[in-house]
């Protein structure tokens, strides 16, 4: 193992605990210090945790061993390199290995951004050369992306998946192109998230609630970037972009200020949220700081619909079982109007026409957890303030939305299930197989194909066709393929798209 980071050290612990002897290098003994605490710190966390034994934990640890150069390494049968994303370090570490190495062993890379392809060319045995690319926190998520070049003998790729396997990961191969399956879809998903939050569309705590309590993640957006790292995530959107372009890529200026900042997430101690606080697990994604200030619920409210809104009478009744006074009829007083909006808002219209545009507040409920209150350009801070409060009152979690295409859930959904869809129409990756890397890779609980059957193409196409027309970015726009799951009835599951 050459680099003892978060990653490198994540993945020598998988190997040791696969029964694998490691060899743990680090040119600076400072960072080979740290890296093997992080291993301990690890291991010591799944002691007191009882899932391993003390013996065990003795037996793992006693299999690492921290080394100063690559001459450590020349039994080696497999090396595996986690050093930064730089292309100059890489080539010095594939060069050096040469010199080093039995013409057999197999040189692995972890690059997440870099092409395989090229750091292969910089070695005198490039058929050995392949990509394994695991995901944070490696001791936990089961995906091990196996990328394989023009340049892989193909016994190497099927030691590498065997031995990913014996591993008790999850081996997906595929070939080398930018960010591979996982982070090519993860990474435009999440640069969003920070174009919403730095636009003001939304909150930190809002839009992470939005994903976890809204579309079912294990994490919000900031807070996963804040562990994978704001500068591993830059230099993955930066190989995006030149490989792909388009905005979707286009790093957001704030993720490249806070990493120019040096705040890049929690090995720093900070990024989009504050690691350094007592009881940092108050922070990120408890989506209450918002809701501190916020006024007691409304007494009375009128409840109105818009238009293609189904649900205003189910809303209308869960007001009034939380013991509020409801009223359907816009003539009378009251202290909050709610409209009961689909997933795309429109709250302006009816609030208008029943003469209340200030007090009036869209609500959508997206699950039977979660609310988004959708605020008007003529909305009050009240109102939102009181609507919160409502949604607390009717036990349910809120996020703020502007009154947008898609609302705040949709506009992060829609356009990642649409990058998903475009994946499997360039014929990079089969349905399942980007199923596999976002559930097994990015612990989603289902994945994006998945959440698309779900929804329906029909859905995706009406959010993604309206977001288009509001913005005008081609990155929004309906892609063939989700058109042809509408037009013939197609199952996204089941039609490979070719
Ligand atoms: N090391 C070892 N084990 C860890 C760990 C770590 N850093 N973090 C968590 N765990 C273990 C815990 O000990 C616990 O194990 P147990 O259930 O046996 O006790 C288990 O994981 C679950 O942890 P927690 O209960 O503390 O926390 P959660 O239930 O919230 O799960 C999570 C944490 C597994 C990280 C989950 O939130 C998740 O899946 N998040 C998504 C992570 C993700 O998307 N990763 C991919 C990022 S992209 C990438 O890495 C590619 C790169 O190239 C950019």
């Amino acid at each position: 193992m050459i680099g003892l980071g978060t990653m490198g050290a994540g993945i020598a612990e998988v190997f040791a605990r696969g029964g694998l002897p490691v060899t743990a290098v680090e040119a600076d003994a400072g960072a080979l210090a740290r890296g093997m605490g992080i291993i301990d710190g690890s291991l010591n966390r799944a002691v007191s945790r009882g899932r391993m034994s003390e013996q065990d934990r003795a037996e793992v640890a006693g299999r690492i061993t921290p080394a100063g150069s690559l001459a450590d390494l020349s039994g080696a049968d497999l090396v595996i390199e986690v050093v930064p994303e730089q292309m100059p370090i890489k080539r010095e570490i594939v060069t050096g290995l040469d010199q080093v190495l039995r013409p057999d062993a197999i040189i692995a890379t972890n690059t997440s951004s870099l092409s395989v392809t090229t750091i292969a060319a910089h070695s005198a045995h490039p058929d050995r050369v392949i990509g394994m690319h695991f995901f944070n926190p490696a001791p936990v998520m089961k995906l091990v992306e196996v990328v394989t070049t023009v340049l892989t003998a193909p016994s190497v790729g099927a030691a590498v998946t065997d031995l990913a396997r014996a591993l008790g990961k999850t081996p997906v191969q595929v070939t080398d192109r930018a960010g591979f399956v996982a982070n090519a879809l993860l990474l435009p998903y999440l640069n969003h998230a920070i174009r919403l939050l730095e636009t003001g569309y939304a909150s930190r705590e809002d839009i992470d609630l939005a994903v976890t309590a809204g579309i079912g993640l294990p994490m919000g957006p900031l807070t996963l970037l804040d562990l994978i790292g704001l500068d591993t995530s830059l230099a993955v959107l930066e190989v995006l972009q030149h490989e792909f372009g388009g905005s979707r890529y286009t790093p957001a200026p704030l993720l490249r200020r806070l990493t120019d900042a040096g705040r890049v997430g929690r090995k720093s101690g900070a990024g989009f949220y504050d690691y350094r606080q007592a009881d940092p697990g108050q922070g990120p994604g408890s989506g209450q700081a918002s809701n501190q200030d916020q006024p007691a619920a409304p007494g009375s409210v009128t409840v109105l619909a818009e238009p293609a809104a189904a649900r205003a009478d189910e809303l209308a009744g869960l007001i009034e079982q939380a013991g509020i006074t409801v009223t359907r009829d816009p003539g009378q007083p009251s202290d909050l109007v709610i409209v009961a909006v689909g997933p795309d808002g429109g709250v302006t219209g009816p609030a208008t026409a029943a003469g209340r545009p200030n007090d009036a507040v869209g609500l959508h409920l997206v699950t039977p957890e979660l609310a988004e209150i959708v605020a008007g350009p003529r909305t009050s801070e009240q109102a939102v303030s009181a609507a919160r409060a409502l949604a607390d009152r009717l036990g349910l979690r809120s996020v703020r939305s502007p009154d947008r295409p898609g609302l705040l859930v949709g506009a992060l959904l829609y356009p990642h299930l649409r990058d998903a869809v475009a994946m499997v129409g360039d014929g990079y990756a089969a349905p399942a197989d980007v199923d596999a890397a976002m559930t097994l890779g990015c612990g989603y609980p289902r994945g994006p194909m998945t959440l698309l059957a779900e929804a329906g193409p029909d859905r995706a196409v009406a959010v993604l066709a309206a977001m288009h027309a509001a913005y005008g970015d081609p990155a929004f726009a309906p892609h063939p393929l989700l058109a042809d799951y509408v037009a013939a009835a197609v199952s996204p599951l089941e039609y490979p798209g070719r």
